[in-house]
Formats: structure tokens, sequence, C-alpha cells
């Protein structure tokens, strides 16, 4: 669950949004919405801690693990396609690694015999054994063959990059998934893969997306950023839309109605 409380942001002194109030819970897919510089990205980057909002505070209970879809295609170019998607889970990549790097030493002392154990016990407790496997399977469900998992990801095409990133976002079940525009360059079928992938998932997921077959799909509910405000509705796209043309609707016609007076 994530608590947004009182929370505004300002740059240089102009507000973007103030005031906001909102509880996001598990099993919920919240779709940000609102026109180009509304401030979705940023509301986004509040979610996760990247930008420290100018007032209020965001509240995520403590060993609550948050994924995020990474924006820079070329960070992990030094990191092979597997690594890149298990570094989703930083907690298991670190084990890994330094389980790796014990056991390509020459001189392996009694000290690395116990931190090894230690590390394989870890390991195994968060099924380590399954993350190569579990990385394979994302991958090809994004429509990427099996055979680039050792490849370096500076070898890909953007395209595959993106899916590629879009697997380190969804690896080893994260509570909170946040994905800023994840349907920009997949197509159709990873897009569908990814609809199901969500309709699945039992965390919150929290995207920000301009596609409204998408939004329609896999939202339970919308926030919409507008005027400086944001405002959470129950719903998916299509049912934000309808009931906020009803709405306004009605404010014309009251409107009308009491300059008739
Ligand atoms: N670090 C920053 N400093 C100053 N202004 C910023 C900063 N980050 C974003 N902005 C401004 O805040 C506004 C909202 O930006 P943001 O990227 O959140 O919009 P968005 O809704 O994601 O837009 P888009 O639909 O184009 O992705 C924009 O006017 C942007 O220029
Ligand atoms: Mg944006």
């Amino acid at each position: 669950m994530i608590t947004v409380s009182n929370v505004s942001v300002n740059f240089s002194g102009t507000p973007l949004f103030s005031d906001v109030n909102l509880k996001l819970t598990d099993n919920n897919c919240y779709g940000i919405i609102g026109a180009n510089g509304a401030g979705k990205s940023t509301f986004l980057k509040v979610l996760s801690g990247d930008l420290e909002p100018t007032k209020g505070e965001v509240i995520i209970p403590e060993n609550t693990r948050m994924s995020v879809l990474k924006q820079d295609h070329f960070a992990f170019d030094e990191y092979t396609v597997v690594d890149t998607v298990i570094y989703g889970n930083k907690k298991l990549y670190d084990i890994m690694k330094e389980k790796d790097a014990i056991y390509m030493k020459e001189d392996f002392s009694d000290e690395d015999g116990i931190r090894a154990s230690e590390l394989e016990a870890e390991f195994a407790e968060m099924n380590g054994w399954e993350a190569e496997s579990d990385a394979s399977k994302l991958i090809q469900g994004l429509g990427l063959s099996e055979e680039i998992l050792y490849s370096q990801m500076s070898s890909l095409t953007g395209n595959e990059k993106v899916k590629v990133l879009l697997a380190q976002a969804l690896f080893g079940n994260p509570q909170i998934i946040l994905l800023d525009e994840p349907t920009n360059n997949l197509d159709i079928k990873a897009i569908a893969w990814l609809e199901d992938f969500i309709l699945d998932y039992e965390g919150t997921v929290i995207v920000v997306s301009h596609d409204r077959h998408f939004l329609n799909t896999v939202c339970t509910h919308m926030i919409d950023i507008d005027y400086n405000k944001i405002k959470m509705y129950v719903g998916n796209y299509e049912f934000w839309y309808e009931s906020s043309q009803l709405i306004q609707a009605m404010i014309k016609q009251q409107n009308k109605r009491q300059r008739k007076r």
C-alpha cells in the first residue's frame, strides 16, 4: 500500500499539483492520465522516491519492494540481458554477484567458505535458483528469443532493450510496480502479454499511459491530473471518460438554467 499525504510539488514556485491525498492498495491497477506536461511522470517520481515533494509525504510500509521501469535505455549496456532482468530484484542480484565472486577466487579461505554458505542460504530462500528461468519466461513472454539471455545489452536494438527493461521491472514479484508509458515501442502481442501479466498480478500497479485500450483492460482506478489537482476515480478509462463527460454536461445544463433565471 502507498499513502500519499498532503503532497504538493512546485517547480520554481509554480505549483504542478497541490494537497494530494490518496491511498493506493494491493490488487489494484491505477492509471495516471492528464495532458502533456500535466505532471504524470513527476507524480510517478514522487511515488518512487526519486523526487522529494515540496510539501507532504509518501508513506510506504517497511520491507515493501517497489520496482520502477527504467527510462534510460543505455544504463545497462555493460550488462548481459539475464543480469539486467535479475537486477530488478537488487538484493538477489547483489547476493548472486557476491557469491559468484567468492567462487572465482583462487585462494578460497575458511572465511570465504562461511560467507559463501550464508549467501547460498539467502539465495535459496529468495528462490535464486529459479531466477534465470524466471527471467527467461519474462523475456519470452515479451516476444524475445531465449537465445539473447547471455547477450550484452549494448548489442540489442532499441525495441529489444525496452522489452528487457520492462522484464526487469516485472521480475521477482515486487509488491509495487511503477510503469511510465510501458506500451511505447511494444508490439501488439507484447502489449497483450503485459495486460495479462498485470491482470494476474496481486500487488499494486501504477501506470502512466496514453493507450486507452490498455488502460481500459488493466485499470481498476484512474488518477486524473488536471488544473493542478489530482483526483482518483474508481473504474477503468472508459468509465472515467463517460462519467466525466456526463458531469460536464450536467454542469453546463445547470449553468444554462441559472442564466435563464
Ligand atoms: N526537474 C524539473 N524542474 C523544473 N520543471 C520540471 C522538472 N521536471 C518536470 N518539470 C516540468 O513539470 C511539468 C510536468 O512534467 P512531467 O514530465 O511530469 O509531465 P507529463 O505529464 O509526464 O508529460 P508527458 O505527457 O509529456 O510525458 C512540465 O512542464 C515540465 O517541464
Ligand atoms: Mg511523462
